[in-house]
Parts: structure tokens; C-alpha cells; sequence
């Protein structure tokens, strides 16, 4: 069928929904349909009789009327894939969005492709090293998985993706991608010129659909994006890193494709088909003989509710999922991973080895048993406890600081240089707070550092240390003890002691503990 022939049109339009009108042949599902000479791009996604389809559109619907002619363009989406791409930024529509020429080198492929079948997929397991400790001790990463950084709003999912970019990129071999799903046009503008200053650019390829689009571009993003990472792994065998934020907003734009489309809501206001949109997209980011996609994907947590559909449907596709905690990040213990409820299926002895994993385990073990005690704490204070509590109590949050770590995203607005710290550093440090090497150190000490050694130093200087430590006023009101025997921390403490504010959750437990 030749392009200019089969014309349609309009019979109506509601926002992004289109019906079209063709008399002689009817587009199949997902073809492109141009109006307006090409201005305006709509994707079919059903077939309403013999002579209609509804489309979504792709672009603002401005100036489209009833009666306006629509050209098939006789095939679907299709995104630029090629070396030619590397080092450029696009649109859902593979068009350059860097103010430069369009990439000449590059074939054009269509975005709706199937998932490898299940018998060309890899079955090894190996670890992605990242130089955060808390992730590379406790999550572990895994090569060609999928990870997801979970969080509501605000708690840090971007910076931790940005400083995992910062770190991965520059030892990855292979090519990285990353898709600005519906997140704001700034933050994708910010980390282009990051990544240009960095010099990591020319093995990068940029595609952004952000929030000021309509849903139908954003919708289709993450497939344009896909459609590009597969042709380095197919094509080109090499390994693909590709970063998503945030996988949510396509969901939500599903959603609201789904509900322009007139389709009923299902929980919660979700689309009825969330589960096949997105394993459609999760299951081609998949790992083949040769060449493997890693993806980390931000996943925006509605209302700070893992139990939310979205979220959970999410859960599911993951290999590693760290939790962002609003309660971390308010504590000023950044990155704020809830390391308790984040989990890894990499973390097992046969993947990490038997000293990481029993370590791990131990790491939890320790912060769980603080995290029960913590009612207690907060009811009858710290000196009610068995001294062997005391010390758990002393070692989980000595690990707790220690685990948080200054990042380069961050260097601008925290004046801490940013530490990439390796698996083997991060290891010796929690065994040796485990093993109550650091008990006379002031918790400020392990806070905000890289290898366990700086503590040292830190715990020196001291001033500087308890000053940058937003929760060492916490430690004074329910752990008096170690305040007292160790020196420099009694000195920097008396002033933020009255405040009654610094741990609304001991609060909350001790107010709820009157009540009943
Ligand atoms: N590691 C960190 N160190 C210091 N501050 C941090 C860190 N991570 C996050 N923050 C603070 O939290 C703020 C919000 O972080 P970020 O933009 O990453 O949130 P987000 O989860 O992506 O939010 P949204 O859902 O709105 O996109 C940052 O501007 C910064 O002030
Ligand atoms: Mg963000």
C-alpha cells in the first residue's frame, strides 16, 4: 500500500482521542497516522467498525477539526536506532531535540518489538559493582537485572540515580541509554550538560518524553528508548545500561490513555490492562548470549504507599529494589535506602560469596533487632536496657551512619566531596563496627564518610564531624550512656538537647505508648 493513498477523516476529537474515518482501507493497530502535513502524529489502538479508528495522539491536538484529512503513514512508531545516535538527545519521534542535525547514520525501526524468546536468554548471575556501600553490601546489584529505586516524592530516587550514573558509566564498556519518562524537562537539560562536562556523552544516547508532553508521547517513550538498547545489544553485541525515570509516569500515562480511551478504571483508578502495559516494556529489557540490558529504574511511590498497584505490579519485574524511606531522609541519612524492607536476589552465598552474606545477614540481623528495641528506647530510655542491648543499640547505629555516603550529585549543595567507596572497603567497615572496633568513636565520626579509615581522622577533628551529623542531637535524648563516655560528642551536645524535635517517630511511639 503506498502512503499518499490511503487518506481518512477526522470524525471526532476529545483532547488526546481521535476518531478517523477511512473508507477504503482500514489501518491495522498501532499504525502512525499523520495530520496537519505531519504536525500532528496519532497511534491507532483500536478498531471501532468497518470504517473507524481511535487513535491517541502523540502531539498536541491544536487545531485539529472534524473533517480534517489524516494520512496513514503505513506503518507504526519507529525510533532511530545506530551508531549515530550515541551522543545525541531525542523525542519519542527520534527526532534531535540538541539543537544539532539530524543523525544521518541510523536505520529506523519500529518500537513495538517482542520480548526474546525465553530460550535465547542468559542464565548467569553476576554483580554490579556501584561504590555505594549500602547498596553494595546489603542490595547488591546484578548484571543485565533490573533494579528499581523506590520512593514517594522527594526523597532522593533522581540523586541516587544520577550518582549511579556518575559512578557506573565511566567503567561500563558498553553504551548507556537513558529515558526521561514524564519527569520534569530542567532535570533531563541538567544531566545532559553533566554528562557533556563529564565527558561521557559519545557512549550515551538521551531520549526524553517529559511532563509537558501529552500522554501518548509519554507513553511510547520508553519503547522508543528500548527499541535503541536492543539494537546494541542484538546488533552490536555490547551491554547496554539503560536509565529510566521514572517508570511510574509511564503507567500513569497508560492510565490516562486508557481512561481518554473510555476504557472503565480498575483499582484505584489504574488501567485494567497496567500488568500487560508494562511487563510488555519489562520483558524486552531482558538479557540475551550476547549482551545483556542493565536497567535501573526510578519508581515514584504514590502517596509513600508500597502496597500501591503501580508499585507493586513494578515489584515484581525487579531483581533489586531499594526502598527510599521519607523517615531516612528526614534523619539527614542520605542516601536514604530503608535498608530493612530493600532486598536483592542477588544477595545469596552462591552469587556474593559466604563472608558478604553472612555479613549481610548479620547487618540485618543488628538494625532489626534496633529497630524493635527502638519502643522501648523511646518509653524508658536507653539505660533500661540489658547491656547487651545497649551494645546493639550502639552498633546498629554506628552501621546506620556509616552506610550513608557523601555523593557527587550532591557536592554543590552538601560541600562534602563525593566518595565512591569499593565492595571490599564497604565490607571491612561494617565487620569492624560489628565487631565493636569503633564503640568509642562518637556516631558523627562514622557519618558521611567513604572508607572506615576516615572515622579516624574524622573523630579527630571532632567539631566538624558532630556538627554536620543532623542526628547526633537525636542519639543525646534516647542514648545518654554513650554520650557520656565518649568525650568529644559530650562537648558538641549540650545545645541541641532541649529540642524535642529531631525523631518524630520516638516521639510518636512514646505518645502512643501513653495513650493506651
Ligand atoms: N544523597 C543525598 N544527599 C543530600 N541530599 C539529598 C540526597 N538525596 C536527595 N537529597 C535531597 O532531596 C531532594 C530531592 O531529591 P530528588 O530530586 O532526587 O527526589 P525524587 O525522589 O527524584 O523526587 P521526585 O519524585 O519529585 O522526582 C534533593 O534536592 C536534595 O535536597
Ligand atoms: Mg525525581
Amino acid at each position: 500500500m503506498k502512503n499518499t493513498t490511503n487518506l481518512g477523516a477526522v470524525t471526532s476529537v476529545r483532547g488526546s482521542v481521535v476518531d478517523i474515518r477511512f473508507d477504503e482501507h482500514l489501518p491495522p493497530i498501532y499504525s502512525l497516522l499523520h495530520a496537519r502535513d505531519g504536525a500532528i502524529a496519532i497511534e491507532v489502538l483500536a478498531q471501532l467498525d468497518a470504517h473507524r479508528v481511535r487513535g491517541i495522539a502523540l502531539t498536541a491536538t491544536q487545531g485539529l477539526v472534524r473533517g480534517s484529512s489524516v494520512e496513514d503513514t503505513g506503518g507504526p512508531l519507529k525510533a532511530p536506532v545506530g551508531k549515530g545516535t550515541l551522543s545525541r538527545m531525542f523525542d519519542v519521534f527520534g527526532n534531535a531535540i540538541d539543537r544539532q542535525p539530524a543523525p544521518t547514520d541510523v536505520q529506523w525501526r519500529t518500537v513495538h518489538r517482542a520480548p526474546p524468546a525465553l530460550a535465547r536468554r542468559s542464565t548467569k548471575s553476576e554483580i554490579f559493582e556501584t561504590g555505594i556501600k549500602a547498596i553494595d553490601v546489603l542490595v547488591p546489584l546484578e548484571r543485565g537485572g533490573k533494579a528499581g529505586l523506590f520512593g514517594g516524592a522527594g526523597v532522593g530516587k533522581t540523586v541516587l540515580l544520577t550518582e549511579m550514573i556518575h559512578n557506573m558509566i565511566e567503567h561500563q564498556k558498553g553504551v548507556s541509554i537513558f529515558c526521561g519518562i514524564g519527569e520534569r524537562c530542567r532535570e533531563g537539560e541538567e544531566l545532559y550538560r553533566d554528562m557533556k562536562a563529564a565527558g561521557v556523552l559519545p557512549n550515551m544516547v538521551m531520549v526524553f518524553g517529559q511532563m509537558n508532553e501529552p500522554p501518548g508521547s509519554r507513553f511510547r517513550v520508553g519503547h522508543a528508548a528500548l527499541t535503541m538498547a536492543e539494537y546494541f545489544r542484538d546488533d552490536e553485541h555490547r551491554d547496554v545500561l539503560l536509565l529510566i525515570d521514572n517508570i511510574f509516569r509511564f503507567i500513569q500515562a497508560g492510565m490516562e490513555v486508557s481512561g481518554l480511551m473510555g476504557q472503565m478504571p480498575s483499582r484505584l483508578g489504574y488501567q485494567p490492562t497496567m500488568g500487560t502495559e508494562l511487563s510488555g516494556l519489562e520483558e524486552r529489557i531482558a538479557n540475551t548470549d550476547t549482551g545483556a540490558i542493565t536497567s535501573i529504574q526510578a519508581v515514584y511511590v504514590p502517596a509513600d504507599d508500597l502496597t500501591d498497584p503501580a508499585a507493586v505490579h513494578t515489584f515484581s519485574h525487579l531483581s533489586t529494589s531499594i526502598v527510599l524511606s521519607r523517615k531516612r531522609a528526614s534523619e539527614g541519612l542520605y542516601p536514604a535506602i530503608d535498608l530493612l524492607q530493600s532486598s536483592s536476589k542477588m544477595a545469596t552465598p552462591g552469587i556474593v560469596g559466604e563472608r558478604h552474606y553472612v555479613l549481610a545477614q548479620e547487618i540485618r540481623r543488628t538494625l532489626a533487632q534496633y529497630q524493635d528495641l527502638k519502643d522501648i528506647i523511646a518509653m524508658l530510655g536507653l539505660e533500661q536496657l540489658a547491656p547487651e542491648d545497649r551494645s546493639v543499640v550502639a552498633r546498629a547505629r554506628r552501621l546506620e551512619r556509616f552506610l550513608t555516603q557523601p555523593f557527587f550529585a550532591t557536592e554543590q549543595f552538601s560541600g562534602i566531596k563525593g566518595k565512591l567507596v569499593s565492595l571490599k572497603d564497604s565490607l571491612d567497615g561494617c565487620e569492624r563496627i560489628l565487631r565493636d572496633e569503633f564503640k568509642d568513636y562518637p556516631e558523627s565520626a562514622l557519618y558521611m564518610i567513604g572508607a572506615i579509615d576516615e572515622a579516624k581522622g574524622k573523630a579527630k577533628t571532632g567539631k566538624p564531624a558532630a556538627k554536620t551529623d543532623p542526628d547526633s542531637k537525636a542519639e543525646a535524648k534516647g542514648d545518654p550512656k554513650p554520650a557520656a563516655d565518649s568525650k568529644p560528642k559530650a562537648q558538641s551536645e549540650p545545645q541541641p538537647k532541649p529540642e524535642p524535635k529531631p525523631k518524630p517517630e520516638v516521639e510518636h511511639a512514646a505518645a502512643d505508648a501513653h495513650e493506651s
